[in-house]
């Protein structure tokens, strides 16, 4: 177990370059095993839940190796059904070995996902549309059991744009027989992604992006060469600090179009951002002014940068109000803030950041993802030090991060807790 100890009041300033995305990878990889040969996926994130992920692979019979960012995944020795439940529970994407085992096999097994704390997050969405393609579906025991004789394309109709159910629907639909149509799909960066892969292996998806997904399954996939869309979540968050902390920070290797709703909010808190090519630089304000913000799925603005912004807004000039609208418990780490100094009342699931001139250093915890990374930020803007506990979960989504903000001149450094 480890802590990031922060140094603050530093103006971050220089440049940083974003890895692959996290939440693509998670889906990609997987995905590698639907393929006759071998699939080597580049701009792949050294992070935890990737080496996770990689070691499941491997436990199903896949070999699996990773040189820098490219990840190899040669599925020759892919024969089990079942998810080894001890490395399900560390990350809550498993859930995507539904999709592929029962394409890939006709039956799965796959213990309930385990990842960030964050509220319920049912999977019956995914369930449903498993169904309609045909499978029999059991949960017994915290164990998904899934069998089909033979998946058959079918629409579907998601209640709700679910990230991981579109990329689960559309994994278990590429293999099937006919066409799938998922209605009031999700729209993420990491769904075209995803498809942009699955076409490379020979599947036929099309509209990945719009609301209405089809995936004309085919017999066979093959292995293919595929480099990950760049982390749209890690870019809003060096984003976020150089606005916190008042810096200069050019972010690259992005897609500008993915961090719009990220970039607007910023604009309005009062940074100068300029967009060219496949890099942003955020000029922070002196002190962020106070805005107003509900996350919505994408192009909304994004869930994962919510806990971020709160930190960003902790010392705006006003009052902010934060409404989080995708899951049910995502304010849980504001009482670490408040720890710093913050004023932020929680009503429901609607924070209110009375925005404060000064936070100072304290011991904090992070319990999630997005969480360590509010605090990070919190952090770097407050005076003295803050030990941020709970390294190993912001690690699972953030690669290199403390040598990353060391490169924008912070003090920063990973000491054992
Ligand atoms: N939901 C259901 N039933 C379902 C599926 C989802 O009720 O069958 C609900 C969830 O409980 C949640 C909401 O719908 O309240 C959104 O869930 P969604 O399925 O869209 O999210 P996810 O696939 O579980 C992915 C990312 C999350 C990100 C969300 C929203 C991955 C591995 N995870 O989760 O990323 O917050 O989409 O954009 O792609 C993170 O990176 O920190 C993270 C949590």
């Amino acid at each position: 177990m480890s802590k990031l100890v922060i140094r603050g009041r530093c103006r971050l300033h220089g440049e940083v370059t974003i890895g692959g995305s996290k939440n693509s990878s998670v889906a990609i990889i997987p995905a590698a095993l639907l393929g006759e040969g071998t699939s080597a996926l580049d701009n792949v994130p050294r992070i935890n839940d990737v080496a996770v992920f990689a070691e499941i692979l491997k436990d199903l019979g896949a070999v699996v190796t990773m040189d820098g960012s490219t990840m190899t995944v040669a599925p020759n020795g892919f024969v089990s059904h079942i998810a080894p439940y001890d490395l399900v529970r560390k990350l809550r994407a498993s859930y995507y070995l539904m999709g592929v085992l029962l394409a890939k096999f006709g039956q799965a097994e796959v213990g309930l996902p385990g990842g960030c704390d964050i509220g319920p997050r049912p999977v019956d969405q995914h369930l449903k549309g498993f169904r309609a393609l045909g499978a029999d579906v059991s949960v017994e025991g915290g164990v998904v059991r899934l069998k089909a004789k033979k998946l058959v394309g079918s629409p579907v109709y998601l209640d709700f744009p679910s990230v991981g159910a579109t990329i689960n629907i559309m994994l278990a639909a590429s293999r099937a027989e006919g066409t799938t149509v998922i209605e009031n799909a999700a729209k993420e960066p990491h769904v075209v992604d995803l498809a942009n892969f699955l076409n490379a292996m020979g599947a036929r998806v099309q509209g990945a992006g719009t609301d209405v997904v089809r995936i004309r399954g085919v017999k066979e996939l093959r292995g293919a060469d595929h480099s990950v869309i760049p982390d749209d979540i890690e870019a809003d968050t060096y984003m976020m600090a150089a606005a916190a902390t008042g810096g200069d920070v050019t972010v690259k290797n992005v897609i500008t179009k993915h961090l719009e709703p990220v970039s607007a909010k910023l604009r309005e808190a009062g940074a100068i951002i300029e967009e060219n090519g496949d890099y942003v630089r955020v000029l922070g304000p002196e002190r962020p002014k106070a805005l107003n913000v509900k996350t919505l799925p994408y192009p909304g603005f994004p869930t994962d940068a919510q806990q971020p912004l709160v930190a960003v807004l902790s010392r705006a000039e006003g009052v902010s109000v934060v409404q989080e609208s995708i899951y049910d418990n995502r304010l849980g780490y504001v009482s670490e803030l408040v720890k710093m100094g913050a004023k932020i009342k929680v009503e429901g699931k609607t924070a209110i950041v009375e925005g404060v001139p000064r936070l100072v250093g304290a011991p904090v915890k992070a319990n999630d993802l997005r969480a360590g990374a509010s605090l990070m930020i919190a952090g770097l803007s407050a005076e003295g030090v803050t030990e941020v506990y709970g390294l190993e979960i912001i690690s699972r989504g953030y690669e290199m991060v403390d040598e990353k903000l060391r490169g924008l001149g912070a003090q920063v450094e990973i000491r054992p807790d």
